[in-house]
């Protein structure tokens, strides 16, 4: 999108979910947690249905916009890490600065997400860089408070460059854009060699590349599987482009579908007790990152 299309929209047109959640919930609506009844369901999120109209209208823009140069433009941006650095504790202060118009009483801050998420996979026992994977997989959004529009910063992720599957959610919104018919980007494998690895694939721009780059050099490859692809359901769900992939990513679709429940399935309307797991916390950032990040 032309930076100067942004003047031309409203903030409701740029931004139609009241909150980053919604994508969220719908999400979870597509994916429900199997083996849980219904109603325990609804009492676990404690949340209102998604209102459709707004996460279709984020869908339509996710769809129309998300275009092969469109990444490459915001790769060149925000690769190059030059925006600001800040302590890990101050950058998710800054993440939470990321209020939502929705229900403050319902609704938990972005790190209690990332909390719950990291002590879900604590409790089961997982290595400790996974645990710190979960506390750091949604950073990334702070995209948003660099003025980035939601469509831009979540969504489900899907290769540009290429087809686009017709499991990815709405696929009906791709017709508009430009890609579509540009014959160098519409075939099954488009830009890219066959099995070439996702390694080098282009995904539609969002939360999931950006925190991938941030903690590239400080996480096991697993643990940058899970941030780079958490959002890639067409894959990790659908087990669509099979076609891009190497042994390498097939090798690693596990470590993804492992994540994949904690991200959707660790949401509960009582926070866990900051206090009591800091210590743990502190020792586990300081292990593996270093003392500033760079956005
Ligand atoms: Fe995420
Ligand atoms: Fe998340």
């Amino acid at each position: 999108m032309p930076a100067s299309m942004n003047d031309q929209l409203s903030a409701k047109e740029l931004n139609p979910l009241n909150s980053l959640d919604e994508w969220e919930e719908a999400v979870l609506e597509r994916y429900p947690e199997p083996d849980v009844p219904a109603k325990q369901k609804d009492e676990f999120r404690n949340y209102d249905a998604p209102a459709r109209d707004t996460v279709k209208e984020f869908y339509r823009l996710n769809h129309t916009y998300q275009t092969y140069d469109f990444v490459k433009q915001k790769k060149e941006n925000f690769l190059k890490f030059d925006k600001r650095e800040m302590n890990v504790w101050k950058a998710f202060d800054f993440l939470n600065e990321l209020v939502d118009d929705s229900d403050p009483d319902t609704d938990l801050d972005q790190f209690q997400h990332l909390l719950q998420t990291s002590e879900a996979i604590r409790a089961d026992g997982h290595p400790d860089w996974m645990v710190l994977t979960g506390l750091m997989h949604d950073m990334g959004k702070v995209l948003c408070l660099f003025g980035e529009p939601q469509w831009a910063v979540v969504g489900d992720t899907f290769p540009v460059g290429c087809a686009y599957s017709d499991k990815i959610v709405y696929p009906e919104f791709f017709e508009n854009n430009a890609d579509y018919t540009n014959p160098a980007y519409n075939t099954a494998n488009g830009v890219y060699k066959e099995g070439c690895g996702l390694r080098n694939v282009d995904m539609s721009w969002g939360h999931d590349e950006y925190v991938y780059q941030m903690m590239k050099d400080h996480l096991p490859e697993e643990g940058l599987y899970m941030l780079r692809y958490h959002s890639f359901y067409a894959w990790h769900r659908e087990a669509e482009y099979g076609n891009l992939l190497d042994d390498h990513d097939k090798e690693m679709l596990k470590w993804v579908k492992l994540f994949n429940p904690y991200d959707l399935y660790s949401k509960n309307p009582t926070p866990p007790v900051w206090k009591e797991l800091k210590p743990y916390y502190e020792g586990l950032v300081a292990k593996y990152l270093p003392e500033t990040i760079k956005f």
